[in-house]
Parts: C-alpha cells; structure tokens; sequence
C-alpha cells in the first residue's frame, strides 16, 4: 500500500481544477467528438450526450473525486482502504481499461506531431492544399504510425515517471487558457462564415429518427470518456486534493468547461465543412476515413484560407492539440502506474517503465491497424459488441468507451449508492439539497439508466 505521508498534493484548488479538466479536454473534446456527432447526424445525439453528461457524468465525476479524497490512494487500493476489498476490482479494471485506452489513444496523439510539423511547413512556404488520398496515406503508413505513437507515449512517461506535483500543474496552468483563447478565436472566425448557421442548426436541432440504441450507447461511452470518468483517473486526482475544498464546485466547472469545449470545437469544424461546398459533398458521402481525420483534415483548409494569421494559429493549435492530448494520456499512465506502486510497492520508475512498455506493445497493432496490415485493418468482433466497426483501433476505441467506462462507472455508483456507509458522503459532501439530488442519482437514475441502456443495446433495440 502507499504511503499517505509522502503523498504529493495540488498547491492550490485551481491547480486541481486545472489538472482534471486538462484531463478532461484532450482528443476526446477535440477529434472524437465531433467526428461522432457527425456521424450520428448531429442534434439528436448532442442532446442525449448533454443528458448524459449532467444526469449521470456529473454525479459519477462528484463519486470519483470524493472516493479518492477520502481514501488517499489509486483506485485499486482505495476501495480496501475504505474498507471493501471484494470491490477492489473496480480499480483493477479501470487500470486495465486505462492500458486498452492509452493503446489507441497516443496513435492519435501522434498524429498531432505530425500536422504541428506540416503547419510550420506550410507557414514557411506557403500553403499548399494536400491530396484528398494524403491523409489516408499517412495512416497506412505503418512505420509512421508506430513511431508518432511511441514519441507521444514517450513524452507521457518522462513526465509522469517525475511524479504529479509540480510539472502536471505547472503546465496545465499555463495551456488550458492558452486552448480556450484559440477556441474562441477560431470561433468568432467561424461566426464570419457562411456555414455557421447550419452547422448551429446542424448540431442542435434534434432529430430522434436517427437515433438507435447504439447511438445512445455511444452518447452515454463517450460523456464517460470525455470527462475521464469509469476508469479511476478522477479518483486518482482526487487523491491528491485536501480537504475543504468543495468537490462540488470543481465537478461542476470541470464538467462545464469540457462541454463548452468540445461543442466550440464541434461548432468550428461543421461551420468550415457546410461553408465549403466540395468538402460538404463529400463528408456527406461519407467517403474514406474523412470524418476520423476532422481535426487533422478540415481545420488546416481555414487556417490557411480562411483566416488572417492563420499561419501562426495553424502551427501553434496542433501544439495545443499535442498538449490537450498530452494532459490527457498523463492521467491515464498515472492510473496504471499509481496502480503498481501502490498495489505491488513497485518503485516509480519500474512501474512507469512496465506500464509504458505494454501500452507500446498493444499500441503497435493499433498503428497497423489504419491500413498498413489487412489483417489489423479488418479484424472484427461480434456486431453487438463493437456495432460493425472494424479494425484494431476502432475496436479498441469502441470497446474501451462503450463497454468498460460505463461499466466501470455503473460499479462506482452502485459502491457509493449502496455499500459505502452514508456518513462518509455526507461528510465530503455536506448534507444539503445537491446531496440529496447526487445520492438518488447514484442509488437510482444512473445504475437504472447505464443498465437499460446496456440491456436495450445487447437486444438489439432502437430508439427511433
Ligand atoms: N478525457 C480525455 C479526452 O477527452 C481522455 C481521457 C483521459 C480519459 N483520461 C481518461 C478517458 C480516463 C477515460 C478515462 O480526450
């Protein structure tokens, strides 16, 4: 078990607050999100994902927090040290979940390394608009993959293997305005544009006949992953956050921001797509990975075309994208490897060392997965587990966010609904109305909602 006496903590409540949401923003805000909203066609699931985030994200990110504060400890040992052993596994998942994550997670990371050196390219040069077959070349490039994958891994380890204090906080400080200062840029330049208004209307106004199970699946997976809930990261952070501090508040604005973030982020890239009309035409076909590669694809056309300054922002935002990815992949590695160290007293350094070189292991089938090998490209499993998707990656994408984060997160609230004595909440939490509305939501709306949805999807249902 951890020492609690050596314990590293945040310095102050902004520092948390920083470090969580820059847990929070990473490529699920940026890169998934909306190339899942698009493809689920938009307002209907951007509701049921803002449902999800407030009805049951929320409550669980509040449970996460609150069980790592009092407990001190990674999740797998903060369930004993609050006296259940038997839910100890919850922790072991999440630590396992966090390695299947990091596996896909840091490929697409590196893919930021990439676009960052192609900016400062076009800067210099002058901007020329790539082949619409280059980007899918970059992915079936399979050398290229697994070597942006690593450096990013790599990057992830040498900072986390120095601990949590000083250098997660000091950098989130500093980049996590810097992100929202661009977004907002790039904003009020989509708002000049003549797509803006479909894209709003795109985004949010719902139509539920496109809506299956699996789509709602998916809302509920990914309002998990965005805010970096079902695996034990928050419990993790919230080890390090001392007393007194209201992890109310910090839930909320955590919750917020990365909402805020992920739909300016939404609102910018559909506003460039319906403003273009070639490129509308063929995202609406639906053609090659083109909604996979949103980010990497769509934004480097108003950078360079659209905008003045464009040649600063262009580079300058896949660094930011680098360190949104970055501040997101040090949580995971510090799950996994606050795990070893507390559960096997292995050193930092040996965890650090053990977890990195898994993840790199199952990352390289992930990196081949985008068509540098068939096989990888085109495995699949059972259709009700991964809704048709196939390949490596996406599976594991699929499998990670739909499965074992809601997973997960239906076991955190069943713990602290029904086993964890109801004095310990009410002591983190205080006695009000937010706890009163936080423990029916957790003894009943989300363990009835995650298993009604999971239940609807494994028979095959439809919501429409
Ligand atoms: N939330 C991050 C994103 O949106 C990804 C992430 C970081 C995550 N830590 C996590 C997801 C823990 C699930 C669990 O990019």
């Amino acid at each position: 078990m951890g020492d609690g006496t050596t314990r590293d903590a945040w310095s102050s409540r902004w520092g948390f607050v920083l470090a969580a949401a820059g847990s929070a923003v990473g490529l699920g805000n940026l890169w998934k999100f909306p190339y899942i909203t698009w493809n689920n066609r938009g307002g209907a699931f951007v509701l049921v994902y803002l449902a999800c985030i407030a009805v049951i994200g929320l409550p669980v990110m509040l449970s996460e927090i609150m069980l790592g504060r009092r407990a001190r400890q990674s999740p797998a040992a903060a369930f004993p040290e609050l006296g259940n052993p038997k839910w100890a596994f919850v922790g072991w998942l999440g630590a396992a979940t966090g390695v299947v994550i990091l596996a896909f997670y840091t490929v697409i990371a590196g893919w930021s390394l990439r676009s960052f050196v192609q900016c400062v390219g076009w800067s210099i040069n002058g901007y020329e608009a790539p082949s619409s077959e280059a980007f899918g070349a970059f992915l079936a490039h399979g050398p290229s993959q697994i070597g942006l994958g690593a450096a990013f891994l790599l990057f992830t380890a040498v900072i986390v293997v120095r601990g949590i204090s000083g250098g997660i906080e000091k950098a989130t400080r500093i980049l996590m305005p810097v992100l929202f200062a661009i977004m907002l840029y790039l904003l009020v330049v989509a708002i000049t544009m003549d797509g803006f208004g479909e894209a709003l209307g795109f985004l949010f106004r719902p139509d539920f006949s496109a809506l299956g199970a699996h789509a709602v699946l998916e809302a509920l997976g990914h309002a998990f992953f965005t805010l970096s809930l079902g695996m034990g990261a928050m419990i993790t952070y919230g080890s390090y956050v001392s007393r007194g501090d209201s992890i109310v508040n910090i839930s909320l604005i955590v919750a917020v921001l990365d909402t805020v973030i992920a739909l300016l982020a939404c609102a910018v890239m559909f506003t460039i797509i319906f403003s273009v009309p070639s490129l509308k035409e063929t995202m609406q076909a639906g053609e090659g990975g083109s909604t996979v590669g949103m980010l990497f694809v769509t934004l480097p056309n108003l950078f360079y075309t659209q905008m003045t300054g464009g040649s600063v922002i262009g580079p300058l935002f896949y660094v930011l994208v680098g360190f949104a990815a970055l501040s997101s992949t040090i949580s995971l590695l510090e799950v996994v490897v606050a795990t070893c160290v507390d559960r096997f007293g292995w050193a930092r350094r040996k965890a650090t060392a053990a977890a990195t070189g898994l993840v790199f292991l199952l990352s390289i089938g992930n990196a081949l997965s985008l068509g540098a090998s068939k096989a990888m490209s085109e495995l699949k499993l059972p259709k009700v587990l991964t809704a048709g998707k196939a390949g490596v990656l996406s599976i594991f994408d699929h499998v990670a966010a739909n499965w074992l984060l809601p997973l997960g997160g239906l076991f955190v609230t069943l713990y602290v609904g029904w086993v964890l004595d109801e004095k310990v909440a009410k002591e983190e939490i205080g006695t009000g109305p937010v706890y009163q509305g936080w423990r029916i939501l957790v003894r009943f709306v989300c363990p009835v909602a995650i298993g009604w949805i999971i239940y609807e999807v494994l028979r095959g249902g439809d919501f429409s």
